[in-house]
């Protein structure tokens, strides 16, 4: 199979797994409710800083596809959206272009959509730095995603079977690449053990990418068409346990990006207040647009903002920053998950 069709077979089955709520499980997490803001609410300030660009809101478009041309018109859509809106958009892996040169444009389309705005370049950590440095060039990116999809390879027929030499690929692109470095998962979260090793190679940012949203394991079930993949299905770490794991080893020169089954403005503060600098979303955006259109998109983007804003109103926050200072109570099974690990959880509720 070409990487063109499974580009085109991931879409497909993407929209067949994934219902409308695919939002992580946070129901564990609470905001403690303000009854006393103290602010106005047109008074409050979303903008913060990721990896020294500035974004208007805590918010991007994860990277979803590119590498066939029957997907360039989705990455020329969401990157006007991105582009009416300043957020910051990743394209999806470029090694299909890199391959085959002539699919360069249904990356392309992004950069010439949006040529002012904040766009990263995405490519797997098999990739040399020769690689990824032509990635970065095709789109003239701000910064390079890195993605870790082991699960996603293991349960392709296809997939790559060879891991061993990733993490020195990455602390290679670091050191090669003049951009800023954001090593993602796509969907089954990182540990804290392995954020360690990557802080060590120097990236600027890590996305932990949990589960609770797209999950690859249950594309490629439907693309195997047999029951292999079934039984890893509950597969990774849920995206809040694995952003509290990582923002306890994090340094203070590497970005913490939130992502995975993201899906409303709550789920994103509750995020931000946990430690993340940014949330980057993909299939909420990606089946809006499939299934409705680009103005639905653009409306779904507004949406995630306002309700921001509401939930920054209730607890009290004026700005971004502030909401690092919010209590936030940790319950449940995430806790269970979170103490099992040797985190203590209190810190966060007894925050002042
Ligand atoms: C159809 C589709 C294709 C994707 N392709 C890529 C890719 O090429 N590179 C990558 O890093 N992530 C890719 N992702 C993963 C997303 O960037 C993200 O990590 C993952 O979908 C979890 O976020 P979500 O639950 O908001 O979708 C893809 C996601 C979707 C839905």
């Amino acid at each position: 199979m070409t990487r063109q069709s499974r580009k085109l077979d991931h879409i497909q089955y993407f929209l067949e797994t994934t219902n409308y709520e695919m939002n992580t499980d946070t129901t564990d997490i609470y905001l403690m409710h303000c009854c006393l803001p103290e602010i106005n609410f047109d008074d409050i300030s979303m903008k913060t800083e990721l990896m020294g660009f500035s974004l208007d809101y805590p918010i991007f478009i994860n990277a979803i596809t590119g590498g066939a041309s029957d997907v360039t018109a989705i990455n020329g859509a969401l990157a006007r959206v991105a582009k009416g809106y300043k957020i910051p958009m990743a394209v999806g892996s470029q090694m299909a272009a890199l391959e085959d040169p002539t699919l360069a444009d249904s990356y392309k389309i992004v950069r010439k959509e949006n040529p002012e705005g904040v766009v990263f370049a995405n490519i797997g950590a098999y990739a040399t730095v020769k690689m990824a440095q032509k990635a970065a060039n095709m789109i003239d990116a701000n910064a390079i995603q890195i993605h870790l999809n082991v699960a996603q390879e293991l349960l392709m027929p296809e997939g790559d079977r060879e891991f061993s030499q990733w993490l020195f690929h990455i602390e290679e692109i670091v050191k090669a690449l003049s951009i800023p470095v954001i090593v993602k998962e796509v969907g089954f979260g990182i540990r804290k053990e392995d954020a360690q090793k990557l802080l060590k190679t120097g990236v600027h940012a890590i996305d932990i990418g949990g589960t609770g949203g797209t999950n690859f394991i249950s594309i490629e079930s439907l693309r195997r068409k047999d029951f292999f993949a079934k039984n890893f299905t509950e597969w990774g770490i849920p995206t809040p346990v694995s952003l509290i794991e990582v923002s306890e080893v994090l340094s203070e020169r590497c970005s913490l990006i939130a992502s995975g089954g993201i899906s409303n403005g709550l789920d994103v503060v509750k995020m931000v207040a946990l430690g993340a600098g940014a949330v980057g979303m993909s299939g909420i955006f990606l089946r809006e647009l499939l299934t409705k259109d680009e103005l639905a998109l653009e409306k779904c983007v507004l949406r995630i903002i306002d309700e921001i804003r509401t939930t920054m109103a209730l607890v009290g926050a004026k700005d971004i920053a502030s909401l690092n200072q919010i209590p936030v109570v940790v319950m449940g099974k995430m806790a269970e998950w979170l103490t099992g690990r040797g985190i203590d959880i209190r810190k966060y509720g007894m925050r002042e």
